[in-house]
């Protein structure tokens, strides 16, 4: 009995030498020592021992066992070790690396510009509302006291979708909406795209125009020179010079341009305003009373102002851009400056 045990001994120590891996040292562990072991199956047949023999061969026995279990137990847990040390290297963090910048999206200078306006005349009572881009000849043009085949057409040349629908010439449309469904007063301003068929460093086929509307009893040319001198100056500086210079548009009687004193040169004449010294700004005029007759508004009752103007052109002399088309082309290093 005593050789098979050092037999078994032998056995044991040269698997010991060769187990490197956790799965070798857990076999080695079930084969000699688990509920079938072959040092588990030695001790339990111990019985058929002699009896003088049995402490020896069961001392030594158990000796081989302890021995063998606190070698399998003390690899197993130098590999623990291994596994949480190089675990613990891999995931290192580098706390002197400096950070991931989070970049912060930034409104279009266009929209900028928008909410400013919309800004400026909220404070007067005006709201904001918005009409189709692809819009009905009928908003576009005739209900504004453009008719087909007038001349006036020609001052704004036109997207045609289809023979009766076009995409908006000017965010004026908006205005006939609103009356429609809207009875006197009325307070609004609506911000949009409109479309064009002119491209150069000053015309893009889409740019963006805001159109102010204001009727009610009593409204005079009085009332649109005070507002609109009052919105340029919130916009433009305080001492902003302003001239109203009589013009035409067919859906107002009488129209003014109103310009401002050329924010570039004060007034000396410059490039950007064609040495006049003066910039065109908006268009306005007293709501022709043909416009509140297509809406059924009593212009013996009721009268208002209206203006519009280009966003572009208004960004491009706050911001002091040359170039128009630089608005669309979305160069991250532009966009990022305002
Ligand atoms: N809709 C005109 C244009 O685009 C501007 C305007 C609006 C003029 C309102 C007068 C009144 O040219």
């Amino acid at each position: 009995m005593l050789k098979e045990l050092e037999g078994l001994q032998q056995q044991v120590n040269a698997e010991l030498l060769i187990s490197k891996t956790e799965e070798e040292f857990l076999a080695l562990r079930t084969k000699y020592l688990g509920r079938k072991g072959l040092l588990t199956g030695f001790l339990r047949n111990l019985g058929n021992v002699e009896p003088e023999k049995r402490p020896l061969v069961g001392n030594r026995c158990n000796e081989i066992k302890h021995a063998l279990s606190e070698k399998i137990e003390s690899a197993l847990s130098a590999i623990a070790r291994l596994k949480q040390d190089d675990y613990l290297l891999r995931e290192r963090i580098d706390v002197t690396l400096p950070g991931r910048k989070v970049r912060l999206g930034k409104l279009h200078p266009i929209i900028q510009v928008s909410r400013d306006i919309c800004e400026i005349f909220a404070g007067l009572g005006f709201s904001v509302v918005e009409g189709p881009e692809i819009e009905l000849d009928y908003y576009n043009f005739e209900a504004l006291n453009i008719p087909k085949n007038h001349p006036a057409r020609d001052m704004q040349d036109t997207f045609y979708v289809e023979d009766n629908i076009v995409l908006r010439t000017h965010t004026s449309p908006v205005q006939i909406r609103v009356m429609e469904k809207q009875r006197p007063p009325v307070r609004i301003l609506s911000p949009g795209r409109v479309y064009r068929p002119d491209s150069d460093i000053s015309h893009t086929p889409m740019f963006h125009q805001i159109e102010g509307l204001l009727v009610d009893k009593g409204i005079t040319l009085g009332d649109l020179k005070g507002i609109l001198t009052s919105f340029l100056r919130q916009l433009f500086g305080e001492g902003t010079a302003l001239r109203f210079r009589p013009s035409f548009f067919p859906f107002t009687e009488p129209s003014a341009e109103v310009d401002i004193r050329c924010v570039m040169c004060s007034g000396a004449g410059c490039r950007v305003c064609s040495q006049s010294g003066w910039l065109e700004i908006l268009g306005s005029g007293m709501v022709d009373p043909a416009v509140f007759k297509n809406v059924n508004y009593n212009p013996e009752d009721v009268s208002g102002f209206a203006f519009g103007l280009g966003l572009e052109r208004i960004a491009m002399l706050k911001y002091g851009i040359s170039d128009i088309r630089v608005f669309f082309e979305n160069d991250q290093r532009f966009l990022e400056q305002f």
